[in-house]
C-alpha cells in the first residue's frame, strides 16, 4: 500500500538532486567576482576592438568570460573563440572545467589543443590552447580568420609565445576590425598592456580578497625541501580546517615532497587525521591533475603540491595555507655563448605575493615564507624578467622568418630581447642551414619550421634522411620531448631502480638507450613495472612519435631505417654545437670552453668518453649535460658542420694522454 508512495518519494529525490547539482554549477558561476560585471564587460568588448582586463587571480577571467561570449552569439556563422594559456596543464584544466559548467563533452563544442596533442572538432567553438599553439596557427591562418574572438589570457607571465603573440595580434587588428582582443592579467602589469595596445582601456574586475598573515623564518633554511615537509606536518596538526597549498620548482622535487609526506603520515598513523597529499606539474597525467579540484572530505586536510602553475593559473578552492619557499625554475641565457640553462633560482616578490594570495581567496589565510624578511627585501627582484630576455629565440625567429617578417629587429616588442640573443639566433639558424647568408629562408629553414619542436630538433629530423635512419631519428625526437621522466626511482627501490636502468646501457649513449627503451617498450605495461620505466611518459612518447611521423610527408622525409647501426644516428644526432670535449676534471664545450658535466643519471656517467653531444645544460649543483651521446671523433664534426667547425678547434690536444678511452671508442666503432 506505501509502495508508491515510497517510489514517488525516491523519484522526486533523485530529481531534485540532479537538479541540485545542477543548479550548484550556475550558482558557483554566479558567486565569481567577475558575475556581477557581466553585463557591462559585453558592452566593452562590443564598443572596444582591444580590451585589457585585469582581475584578481580566481575571479573568473578564464573560465566565465569565453563563456559569456559564446552566450551573446561571439560563435556565430561558424566563428571561433580562441583563449590562450601559457601552460598546457592549465588549458587542459580549465577546457575541461567549463566544458563540463556549459555540460558539454571536452572535445565538442569546447576543446582544447597543445602541443602534440587537439581535442577539438569540427563543432569546437570554444578552444583554449597554449601560446605557442596559437602561434603555429599563423603559419596556417596568417589573419586567424576563423576567430571572431583572441584572448591572451595570462598576459602578465611574459611568456616568450606570449609577447610574439601581442606583435603579431597588435597587427592583424588594424586589418581585421571585425577581430575581438581581450588580454586578460593578473593584477600586475596592465599599464603597460594598454599603452602597448595604443592605449586600449583596462576592465577592472575588482577583486575579493581575505587578509592573509605572512610570516617568515627567522634563519633561512637549509634544506627548503625538508622545510616544507616539516611546515605542512606542523599546520595539519596545529591549525584548524583548511587546505595547504605547497610551491616547488619540479616535478622532481614535488614527487620528493610528496613521497616524504606520505610517509610520515603512515608512520604518525592514526595519531593524525586525513592528509590528502595531491602534486600537479605539467607532466601529470591529466585525472590526476583533476583531482586537486575535488573537495576535501571532511574530516581530512588536502595538501596541494604544486609548481608555480597554482601561482596564478589554476586556481584550487579551499586553501587557507600557503608555504613559499622562495624558489621557481627558470630559464637563463647566455647571449654571448648561447648557452640555455635551467636554474632553480628565488622567485621574485611579485611571484611570492602573487602566492600568497592564493591562501586568502575564501577565509582569512596564513602564508609561511621559508626565507626571512630581510631576504624578502634585499634578495628578490621586484619582478620576473620576461622570458623573451632570458632565452634562446631560433625557434621564434625561425617561425617569424616563415611568417615572411624579415626585419626582426623592428618587430613590435613590447619588450625587446638583447640585440645579441637575436643576432645568435641568426646566426644559428644560418648555421643550421634554415637561413642564407642574407637572412633569408632557405627550402630547408622552411620544412624545419613545419615541425612543431626546436630547430635543432627539426634539423635533426631532416638531416637523419641524409643519414638513412629517420625511423630511429625519430624516436629520439619523441623521446627528448618526454625527456627526463622515462625512469622511476622511488625512495624505497632506489638499489633495484638503479640496477634495472643498468640493463639498458648501450654503447653509444643516452640517445641509443631511448631507441632500444622504444623497441622494446610495445605498450607493455608490465615490462614498464618491472623496469622501473614510467608507462606514461613511454606512451606519450609513442603519441608524440606517431604525430611527428604523420607530418614526414608534409616535409618530404622518407622513413627509413639504419638497421641498428648506431654510427648514422650519432651523426645526426644535430646537436654539433652542442659538442663537449673531456678535459681536466670535466668536459669544456668546443665553442666556448665552458666547463660542463655528465649528468648522473645519464648512461655515459662512469664512462667518460671524449668527444660527447649533449641535449640540454641544466644548472643544479653543476652545469650538466643531460641526454649525451658519444661523438666518437673530430672528424664528424668536421663533417656534418664544416662551415660551423674549424679544423684548428678540434685539434686535438689532449690525444695522446689518453690511448685507453680512445681505444675504446675506436672498439665502439668497430
Ligand atoms: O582566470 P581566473 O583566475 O580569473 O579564474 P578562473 O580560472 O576562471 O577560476 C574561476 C573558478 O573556477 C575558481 O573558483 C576555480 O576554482 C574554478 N575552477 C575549477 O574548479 N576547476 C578548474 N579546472 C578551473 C577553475
Ligand atoms: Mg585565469
Amino acid at each position: 500500500m506505501y509502495f508508491p508512495v515510497y517510489l514517488q518519494e525516491r523519484e522526486r529525490m533523485a530529481l531534485s538532486q540532479a537538479e541540485v547539482v545542477k543548479q550548484s554549477i550556475q550558482e558557483v558561476r554566479r558567486s565569481l567576482p567577475v558575475f556581477p560585471y557581466r553585463e557591462d564587460l559585453l558592452l566593452a568588448i562590443q564598443q572596444h576592438q582591444i580590451l585589457i582586463i585585469e582581475g584578481e587571480t580566481g575571479s573568473g577571467k578564464t573560465t566565465q568570460i569565453p563563456q559569456y561570449l559564446m552566450e551573446s552569439g561571439y560563435n556565430e556563422g561558424g566563428m571561433k573563440i580562441g583563449c590562450t594559456q601559457p601552460r598546457r596543464v592549465a588549458a587542459m584544466s580549465v577546457a575541461a572545467r567549463v566544458a563540463q559548467e556549459v555540460g558539454v563533452k571536452l572535445g565538442n563544442e569546447v576543446g582544447y589543443s597543445i602541443r602534440f596533442e587537439d581535442c577539438t572538432s569540427e563543432r569546437t567553438v570554444l578552444k583554449y590552447m597554449t601560446d605557442g599553439m596559437l602561434l603555429r596557427e599563423f603559419l596556417t591562418e596568417p589573419d586567424l580568420a576563423s576567430y571572431s574572438v583572441v584572448i591572451i589570457d595570462e598576459a602578465h607571465e611574459r611568456t616568450l609565445h606570449t609577447d610574439i603573440l601581442f606583435g603579431l595580434i597588435k597587427d592583424i587588428a588594424r586589418f581585421r576590425p571585425d577581430l575581438k582582443v581581450l588580454v586578460a592579467s593578473a593584477t600586475l602589469d596592465t599599464e603597460r598592456f594598454s599603452c602597448f595596445f595604443d592605449d586600449a582601456p583596462v576592465f577592472r574586475i575588482p577583486g575579493r580578497r581575505f587578509p592573509v598573515d605572512i610570516f617568515y623564518t627567522k634563519a633561512p633554511e637549509a634544506d627548503y625541501l625538508e622545510a616544507c615537509v616539516v611546515s605542512v606536518l606542523q599546520i595539519h596538526v596545529t591549525q584548524p580546517p583548511g587546505d595547504c597549498l605547497v610551491f616547488l620548482t619540479g616535478q622532481e622535487e614535488i614527487e620528493t615532497c610528496c613521497e616524504l609526506l606520505q610517509e610520515r603520515c603512515r608512520r604518525l598513523g592514526s595519531k593524525i587525521s586525513e592528509l590528502l597529499v595531491l602534486p600537479i606539474y605539467a607532466n601529470l597525467p591529466s585525472d590526476m591533475q583533476a583531482k586537486i579540484f575535488s573537495p576535501t572530505p571532511p574530516g581530512s586536510r588536502k595538501v596541494v603540491v604544486a609548481t608555480n602553475i597554482a601561482e596564478t593559473s589554476l586556481t584550487i578552492d579551499g586553501i587557507i595555507y600557503v608555504i613559499d619557499p622562495g624558489f621557481c625554475k627558470q630559464k637563463s641565457y647566455n647571449a654571448r655563448t648561447g648557452m640555455e640553462s635551467l636554474i632553480v633560482t628565488p622567485c621574485s616578490r611579485a611571484s611570492a605575493n602573487q602566492r600568497a594570495g592564493r591562501a586568502g581567496r575564501v577565509a582569512a589565510g596564513k602564508c609561511f615564507r621559508l626565507y626571512t624578511a630581510w631576504a624578502f627585501k634585499h634578495e628578490m627582484e621586484e619582478t620576473t624578467v620576461p622570458e623573451i630576455q632570458r632565452t634562446n629565440l631560433g625557434n621564434v625567429v625561425l617561425l617569424l622568418k616563415s611568417l615572411g617578417i624579415n626585419d626582426l629587429i623592428h618587430f613590435d616588442f613590447m619588450d625587446p630581447p638583447p640585440h645579441e640573443t637575436l643576432v645568435l639566433a641568426l646566426e644559428q639558424l644560418y648555421a643550421l642551414g634554415a637561413l642564407n647568408h642574407l637572412g633569408e629562408l632557405t627550402k630547408l629553414g622552411r620544412r624545419m619550421a613545419e615541425l612543431p619542436v626546436d630547430p635543432m630538433l627539426s634539423k635533426m629530423i631532416l638531416a637523419s634522411e641524409q643519414y638513412k635512419c629517420s625511423e630511429q631519428v625519430l624516436t629520439i625526437a619523441a623521446m627528448l620531448s618526454v625527456n627526463n621522466s622515462i625512469f622511476y626511482r622511488p625512495k624505497d627501490k632506489v638499489v633495484h631502480a638503479d640496477n634495472a636502468r643498468q640493463n639498458f646501457v648501450v654503447p653509444g649513449g643516452d640517445h641509443m638507450v631511448d631507441c632500444l627503451l622504444f623497441l622494446f617498450f610495445k605498450s607493455n605495461f608490465r615490462w614498464c613495472y618491472e623496469n622501473f620505466i614510467q608507462f606514461r611518459s613511454m606512451k606519450r612518447a609513442r603519441d608524440v612519435r606517431e604525430q611527428l611521423e604523420g607530418l614526414m610527408d608534409r616535409i618530404e622525409v622518407e622513413v627509413c631505417s639504419s638497421e641498428g647501426d648506431s654510427v648514422p644516428i650519432r651523426k645526426v644526432a644535430g646537436y654539433f654545437y652542442h659538442t663537449a670535449r673531456l678535459s681536466k676534471g670535466g668536459y669544456k664545450t668546443v665553442k666556448h670552453q665552458q666547463t660542463v658535466y655528465v649528468h648522473p643519471n645519464s648512461s655515459l656517467f662512469e664512462e667518460q668518453p671524449r668527444w660527447l653531444i649533449y641535449h640540454e645544460l641544466v644548472f643544479t649543483t653543476k652545469e650538466f649535460m643531460r641526454q649525451v651521446c658519444i661523438n666518437a671523433n673530430s672528424s664528424w664534426l668536421l663533417e656534418v658542420a664544416p662551415h660551423y667547425y674549424k679544423n684548428k678547434e678540434l685539434e686535438d690536444s689532449s690525444s695522446k694522454k689518453m690511448p685507453r678511452k680512445q681505444g675504446k671508442a675506436k672498439e665502439e666503432l668497430g
